[in-house]
Parts: structure tokens; sequence; C-alpha cells
């Protein structure tokens, strides 16, 4: 299973399709067909995400349990709020704070990401 664990090539490719198709969706009209579409492909790149994220956390974590932990967290935590976003869009509630939760938890998961010792190193 090397393709998932031996670079993390294939974690950011799935992050970044998925913050994508997170913002087009989002800047979408409400209730049309396209932005459905957009958000259930997006829906499938969230398992896609975490099953690359997975693969890496088990195979690297014992290095750092604590701090792979908290990485796995604020992914997933990520996503959740990329998900409300969307969700609350759909049925006309505030959706400020989603905002601004989502890219505090996206600048730290990418921070963490990047401090950790697979793959790219910037921290
Ligand atoms: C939108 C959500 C996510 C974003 C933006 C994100 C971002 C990143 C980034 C920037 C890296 C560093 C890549 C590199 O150094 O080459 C990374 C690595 C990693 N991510 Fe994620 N990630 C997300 C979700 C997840 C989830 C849900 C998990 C766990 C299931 C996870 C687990 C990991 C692991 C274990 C690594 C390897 C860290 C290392 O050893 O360097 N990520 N991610």
């Amino acid at each position: 299973m090397g393709v998932f664990t031996d670079t993390t090539h294939l974690h950011i490719f799935t992050w970044v399709v998925g913050i994508i198709l997170f913002l087009i969706a989002a800047v979408m009209a409400k209730g049309t067909k396209g932005r459905k579409i957009v958000h259930m492909i997006l829906r499938l790149f969230y398992i896609l995400i975490i099953v690359s994220g997975a693969f890496l956390f088990f195979k690297w974590s014992s290095s750092d349990a604590m701090l792979y932990g908290i990485k796995f967290l604020m992914g997933i935590l990520t996503i959740g709020f990329m998900e409300m976003t969307l969700v609350r869009q759909n049925k006309n509630k505030p959706v400020t704070v989603m905002w601004v939760l989502f890219f505090i938890s996206l600048l730290v998961t990418m921070f963490l990401g990047f401090k950790l010792p697979v793959g790219m190193k910037f921290f």
C-alpha cells in the first residue's frame, strides 16, 4: 500500500480537490442541481481525505502520537466545518462563524501537516 504511505502526494491531492469543490459549492446558487452534484462529489472526497490521512496516520503516528492525534482531529474538524457551512447555507442560517472556524481549523491542520515529519516540512 505504498501509494498511501510512502509519500503524502495522494493525501494532498484529496484535500486540495476537496477544498476547491467546497469553495465552488459555497458560491453556487442554493437549491440548484449543479450545487447538489458538487456537494455530493465533495462528500466522496471527504471519505478520500480521511482514508488517505488514516493510512499515513497508522503508518507514522507512533513517532509523535500526540501531534499526529491532534492532526487527525483537526483534519476531521476542518471537514466538519466545510459540511456545516454548506448545510447551513442551504437552510438559510448564518454561516459567518462557520467560515471563520473553517479557516482557522484549515490553517492549524495545514500547519500541523507541514510540521510533521513525512512529506514536506515547512515548520
Ligand atoms: C481538509 C482536511 C485536511 C487538510 C487540509 C490536511 C492537510 C495536510 C497537510 C498540509 C499535510 C502535510 C503534507 C506534507 O507534509 O507533505 C498533511 C499530512 C497528513 N495528514 Fe492531513 N489534512 C486533512 C485531513 C486529514 C485527516 C482527516 C487525517 C486523518 C485521518 C489526516 C492525517 C494526516 C497525516 C497522518 C499526515 C502525515 C503527517 C506527516 O507525517 O507529515 N489529515 N495533511
